[in-house]
């Protein structure tokens, strides 16, 4: 059994997201082969409850980069797909055997967003084997209705968020992520740490933030934390979901 450190390792610890593509087109049949490949994702019960939209259509593509506001990725980007939740297909295959799907629990909300997650990191991930970079762009939840609807996605299924996809036009330093004790636990849950190594990590991102090479700023990661939740976020996204078909039980 292969244990050392490996060539996929390192690719993952050298991922940073991708804001500015060059104008290069991705083949369609790398392309194609990349999505096959993040497919073989584990899925929940094996209900593969994801589809991906690719938007090629340009006009399309600005009207996504708009309504997103996140124009540079978009539009420099040679590739975006939109990565959906999707409990359409299932109502379907039910239908075949008098059933219907219950799209509307908790349980199957939750089934479908990690499925259209694990499919989607591991597409990151087969883009970036091949030197491409990624950013994924959650801000299609800025307007998940008129996106839905501009690419005609019907009820029980939902935009999750878009991946811009092509050859970097820029690089960065790789952001540190939180000491591994701060993610893993041994046996029980043990929240006393957090104090101390958030303090640590604070100094860490400070300095990072501070010396990288774009966009430096004077804020550490707690402080980000605390600005991002001093307001709520995308509340319309509960009313959309309902009209999704997802009033939950
Ligand atoms: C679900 C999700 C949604 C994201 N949405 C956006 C986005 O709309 N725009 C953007 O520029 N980056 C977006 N990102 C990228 C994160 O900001 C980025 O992954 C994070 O800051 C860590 O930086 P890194 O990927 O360069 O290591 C998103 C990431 C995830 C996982």
């Amino acid at each position: 059994m292969q244990q050392q450190w490996n060539w996929l390792n390192q690719l993952m610890m050298r991922h940073y997201s991708v804001r500015k593509y060059k104008d290069e087109p991705i083949p369609q049949e790398t392309l194609h082969q990349m999505i096959r490949a993040a497919q073989h994702a584990s899925s929940s019960n094996f209900l593969q409850t994801y589809s991906i939209v690719h938007i090629t259509d340009e006009k399309l593509k600005e009207e996504m980069a708009t309504l997103s506001k996140n124009p540079q990725q978009i539009l420099t980007a040679p590739v975006f797909l939109l990565f959906c939740a999707d409990l359409k297909r299932l109502e379907y295959a039910c239908q075949k055997h008098g059933t219907q799907v219950r799209h509307d629990t908790v349980e199957s909300l939750l089934v479908a967003v990690v499925d259209t997650a694990l499919v989607a990191q591991n597409f990151a991930l087969a883009a970036e084997s091949m030197g491409y970079g990624i950013c994924y762009i959650g801000g299609v939840r800025n307007n998940p209705e008129e996106i839905g609807r501009l690419v005609n996605l019907p009820d029980k299924t939902f935009p999750l968020f878009g991946m811009t996809v092509g050859v970097p036009d820029e690089k960065h330093e790789v952001k540190p992520r939180l000491m591994l004790e701060a993610v893993l636990h041994e046996n029980r849950y043990d929240e006393s740490k957090y104090p101390e190594l958030l303090a640590r990590y604070d100094e860490e991102m400070a300095r990072y933030y501070a010396q990288r090479s774009a966009n430096r700023k004077q804020t550490n990661w707690t402080e980000s934390v605390a600005a991002y939740y001093s307001k709520e976020r995308r509340l319309h996204m509960r009313d959309f979901l309902g009209g999704q078909g997802f009033w939950l039980r």
